[in-house]
């Protein structure tokens, strides 16, 4: 007898399985650009508290928030020397747990980023473990020593030099796959992940509801370091992420950490195959919760843009392999990569609104949790920054030398710099049209885009068609239709060069949405645009419908629930 029929009770095949994560709509901040309440041009948490009725105005139900720990700020906070302690530029920990419990007042979750496939070298445990061979905290991180040898290659994804450090302290080099100050710590030590799961019963304590595991496919390692073939790092992710021994760190931290304290986590990184991405969140392994892969940002990194064949495609193939089990994200912007608009959208005044509106009703209409990035609900934009000196990026200047090294064409390589560089999605969160965008009264980190004057929230507050107040729309249709949470998703006519079509099934509830990508006007005729409907939501004033053709205007996008 199964266990379920012993019980009396059905068997909940996982595609069923609801979840408040599956529901959730999920909200970026990256404080440090939110909102400064003390003058010194950073964002800090009494900030997100001054702004918590505005994140209540979203709807959105989940906030992820990038680290703001202890640290010497090399990567701008995922360089971590406290895991346990507030960065003083955010706030104490007082104020940590009043904008927690701000958060939880208004029904937000709140995600943390846990950085723990590296540290900062500034970590304690890094300053023990490079100071003697024979050190207890040696064996925290990989080391090779010199006598070895040069060490076998390993690529660095920030440092041109390679993932080796020499280390004259203790004639030895040390391992980091992102910049010299962030070593890897070495998960095959025991030792490590006890530390890891500490830190993560820290703050499961205070009440956080969730984790983001930073670079977290890369944490195992062979540390027998053999010899790759030339060339490997070409497939970075295949030869340097997801070993097999990673899934039994997954399933102990399961049991150790989100198990007893009923978590949500996602990976950043789904491995390089669907049975990768499977193998970490399908709900019968214990592991993770939900997965974010690679391949939508991937497809628009290009001055010349993307296909919009391709963008379906990406879609379409993780929608069908993700159909009955496990669970994934959607997103198409982070701290990581430029705006959205930038690189899906159109920035020119004409279109600035109805695409960045298309882009918010495609994310949230598809199955999978929405990540909104902060400032993509008013179509925030990039800033032009074409000189490498107003770079502070350490992956932009680490780009840059390695391309200089390569004897790259640098005035084509700082273009494409200027387009693609994370730190355009850095820029300060735009409030007001006052100085600083309302984001300062001091001098801002970084500054601030010209174009808060036009782009920010006083404005699109006022005006009942603005991108942001579309946003709420989009928000709230999802969340009163769990159609759009868990119907099915089947793409229609997938070949139109314009308009991608789609629509989400749940029951007897049908909707069909329809979204035209381009600059022009376009038109379609499906089955489904024959059928009897009801307009749901309209970027619009207007649609243009007959004898079930539908003709689109530049960036439209429409709901619309179809009555059979
Ligand atoms: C991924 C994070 O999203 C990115 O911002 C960071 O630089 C690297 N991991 C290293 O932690």
């Amino acid at each position: 007898m199964k266990p379920n029929d012993r019980n009396n009770t059905p068997v909940i095949l996982e595609k069923d399985a609801k979840a408040w994560w599956k529901e959730g709509v999920l909200y970026q901040i990256y404080p440090q650009s939110f909102k400064d309440t003390t003058g010194d041009g950073f964002g800090d948490f009494q900030g997100v508290i001054q702004k918590l009725d505005y994140l209540e105005s979203l709807g959105i139900t989940m906030v992820w928030m990038n680290p703001f720990f202890g640290s010497p700020l090399v990567d701008n906070g995922y360089d971590v020397s406290n895991y346990t302690a507030i960065h003083p530029r955010y706030g104490t920990m007082e104020d940590f747990q009043e904008m927690l419990d701000g958060l939880h007042c208004r029904g937000i979750k709140f995600v943390l980023d846990v950085v723990v496939n590296h540290s900062s070298n500034e970590h304690p445990w890094f300053q023990q473990s490079r100071s003697s061979r024979d050190n207890p905290y040696r064996d925290y991180y990989h080391w090779w020593p010199a006598e070895k040898g040069t060490p076998p290659f390993r690529d660095s994804i920030f440092d041109p030099e390679g993932a080796w450090q020499f280390d004259q302290q203790t004639n030895a080099y040390y391992l980091h796959y992102f910049a010299k100050e962030q070593p890897d710590l070495n998960w095959e030590n025991p030792k490590v992940r006890q530390e890891i799961y500490a830190i993560m019963k820290f703050w499961a304590e205070k009440g956080v509801d969730g984790f983001r595991m930073d670079a977290f496919q890369y944490a195992s390692k062979d540390t027998t370091f053999p010899e790759w073939p030339k060339g490997h790092e070409k497939e970075y992710d295949k030869w340097y992420g997801m070993r097999p021994q990673l899934h039994d760190y997954l399933k102990e931290m399961y049991t150790e950490v989100i198990e007893p304290y009923n978590l949500f986590a996602v990976a950043e990184g789904a491995g390089t195959s669907f049975k990768d991405a499977h193998d970490l969140v399908d709900a019968d392994r214990n592991e993770l919760q939900v997965a974010y892969h690679f391949d939508c940002r991937d497809i628009s990194k290009d001055l010349e843009g993307y296909q919009l064949s391709e963008f379906k495609a990406v879609f379409t193939k993780w929608d069908a392999a993700f159909k009955n089990n496990g669970w994934l994200a959607i997103y198409l912007s982070n701290h990581d990569v430029a705006r959205l608009i930038d690189r899906y959208g159109n920035t020119d005044a004409a279109f600035r609104t109805p695409s960045a509106q298309m882009l918010n009703t495609f994310l949230l209409s598809m199955r999978g949790t929405p990540y909104t990035y902060y400032g993509d609900e008013l179509g925030m934009t990039n800033i032009d920054m074409p000189k490498i000196e107003e770079y502070v990026d350490v992956s932009a200047i680490g780009d840059y030398n390695r391309a200089k090294a390569e004897g790259e064409d640098m005035d084509q390589f700082m273009k494409k710099l200027n387009f693609n560089s994370r730190e355009n999605a850095r820029t300060p969160m735009q409030w007001d049209s006052t100085k600083n965008g309302g984001f300062t009264e001091g001098k801002p980190w970084k500054k601030v885009n010209d174009n808060h004057q036009t782009i920010n929230v006083v404005a699109q507050n006022k005006d009942p068609k603005s991108i942001l107040n579309h946003f709420r729309k989009m928000v709230k249709l999802r969340k009163d239709n769990p159609v759009l949470v868990y119907g099915q998703y089947q793409i229609l006519q997938e070949s139109h060069s314009e308009i991608y079509a789609y629509t989400r099934t749940l029951d007897e509830q049908q909707v069909l949405v329809l979204l035209n990508f381009s600059k022009k006007q376009a038109t379609i005729t499906l089955e489904e645009t024959t059928k009897t409907g009801t307009l749901l939501i309209n970027n619009y004033d207007r649609l243009d419908a007959k004898e079930g053709q539908i003709t689109l205007q530049p960036y439209q996008a429409i709901i619309c629930e179809l009555i059979n």
